[in-house]
């Protein structure tokens, strides 16, 4: 009998990978499919109550985690994002601001949110469609992928939703190199808040919280 649920329980986690490499593409994003299960195992392994992610666009690295959580059947996964054009040029240099200034943000927003419900991921998702400056984020975050604005804006995201991320828990940052230093500066600002570096993820890394 245990090992007929054992080969359940496998059965079950390889259809949830499956399911995410098989969707992958029909989301928008930059989030490379090794990221989206990654991000979606640590969510099968850690369990956690409260995930979040500051930038979400198309939800291509914010869906794996809520569908994992379905699969956990616990927890809930918050997406910050303003979706708005005027958001994503600020501070920008004109080639970003020319590459941001042209996507329709209501389009995207309106695809994320079909999405959720294509992954039947809509009890467990909170969708707040504002900028990260204008939400208060809870305490006791189990995981938070920081990936919004990358101007000064990605420090003072740090200060605020990594600040509130438990201790033992996680932290995702995108775009480390990203032109302007502030991504990094970001990351220093991260390990003073006692976290350290995980391992890298894409353009990015996992950190944990150890104080
Ligand atoms: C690099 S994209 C996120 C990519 C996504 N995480 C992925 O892996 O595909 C940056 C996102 O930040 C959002 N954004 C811009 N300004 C923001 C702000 N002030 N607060 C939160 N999100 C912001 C943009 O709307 C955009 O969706």
């Amino acid at each position: 009998m245990r090992i007929q649920n054992e080969k359940t329980a496998v059965s079950y986690m390889i259809k949830l990978f499956q399911q995410i490499e098989e969707m992958r593409p029909t989301w928008d994003g930059w989030a490379p499919i090794e990221k989206c299960l990654s991000m979606a195992a640590l969510v099968v392994a850690i369990r956690p109550k409260l995930v979040l992610e500051v930038g979400v666009f198309g939800g291509a690295s914010f869906l794996p985690m809520a569908m994992a959580q379905k699969h956990n059947g616990i927890g809930q996964a918050v997406a910050v994002d303003p979706w708005s054009s005027a958001a994503s040029i600020e501070g920008y240099d004109p080639v970003n601001a020319h590459f941001w200034g042209t996507i329709n943000h209501d389009a995207v927003y309106k695809k994320f949110m079909d999405k959720v419900v294509e992954t039947g991921t809509q009890n467990i998702v909170k969708v707040h469609r504002v900028k990260s400056d204008n939400f208060y984020p809870p305490d006791n975050l189990d995981i938070a992928s920081l990936d919004g604005q990358h101007t000064d804006q990605a420090i003072r995201d740090v200060n605020r939703y990594a600040s509130k991320i438990r201790v033992g828990g996680y932290c995702i940052l995108d775009d480390l190199n990203w032109t302007g230093g502030f991504v990094l500066q970001s990351e220093a600002r991260l390990r003073e808040l006692g976290f350290v570096h995980l391992y890298p993820l894409g353009t990015g890394a996992v950190y944990q919280r150890i104080r």
